[in-house]
């Protein structure tokens, strides 16, 4: 794969997009996602945030950044060692493309090679079921034990690999302007009580709605 060369992503269709970035395959290794800002996110932020516009140091890229430091973060748990966390979404690096700089990172797939499932389309089609939902459980254990910050836990932002367990692909760090969390694990913890009470809810709410469809 050529990391060097600036990525042509414009002719290409984004495979996901949310209400920040969007996301394309890699043309060379579909195993691959390239994350991008999406402009349009960009230039309506930059109208409406004069003040954000000049004052920008990381910008747009903030959320990056906080994706890689909970990743490094992990990773220093084992120093010297391999030791990938199965619940966070794998940064390969960050490479240049003309969309502006991208994150690479590895994709969550499906038994077909497709895209993963989220939480949200699993619940959608009614393929919640047990396996699911114990997995669900691990996940939330772990979130809420281990030292991760998070600040978007949503069933958009969790992903199912087959093998049986949620990779959380988007929403880790510390959005705070001060970041205290990091400093304070019993605070770090009772905002991660907050985020699994609201998941929760917010699981309630897709299931409800998907038994109102089907009737
Ligand atoms: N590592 C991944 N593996 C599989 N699918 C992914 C992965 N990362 C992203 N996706 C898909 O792309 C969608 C959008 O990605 P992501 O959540 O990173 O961007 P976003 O929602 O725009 O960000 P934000 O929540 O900050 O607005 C996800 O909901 C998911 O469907
Ligand atoms: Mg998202």
């Amino acid at each position: 794969m050529d990391l060097i060369t600036p990525l042509h992503l414009a002719p290409l269709d984004p495979v996901g997009q949310g209400a920040q970035k969007l996301v394309f395959r890699h043309p060379e290794d579909p195993r691959v996602l390239v994350k991008v800002v999406n402009p349009r996110f960009i230039e309506r932020r930059d109208k409406r945030d004069r003040f954000y516009q000049k004052r920008r140091h990381i910008g747009h890229h903030r959320a990056f950044a906080r994706e890689m430091i909970e990743h490094l973060a992990s990773r220093a748990l084992a120093p010297g060692r391999l030791a990938p966390c199965p619940h966070m979404q794998n940064i390969l690096g960050v490479i240049d493309t003309d969309m502006g700089a991208a994150l690479l990172v590895e994709a969550v797939l499906d038994e077909n090679g497709d895209l993963a499932p989220t939480l949200r389309d699993l619940i959608e089609s009614e393929r919640y079921g047990e396996r699911e939902q114990q997995a669900l459980e691990t996940f939330l254990d772990w979130a809420l034990t281990s030292n991760v910050l998070i600040n978007d836990l949503s069933a958009d932002n969790l992903a199912w690999n087959p093998d049986g367990h949620f990779v959380m692909i988007d929403g880790l760090g510390d959005r705070a302007g001060i970041p205290i969390r990091a400093v304070s694990p019993w605070l770090n913890r009772l905002y991660k009580r907050k985020k699994i009470r609201q998941i929760r809810d917010e699981i309630q709410v897709l299931q409800n709605q998907t038994r109102a469809d089907t009737l």
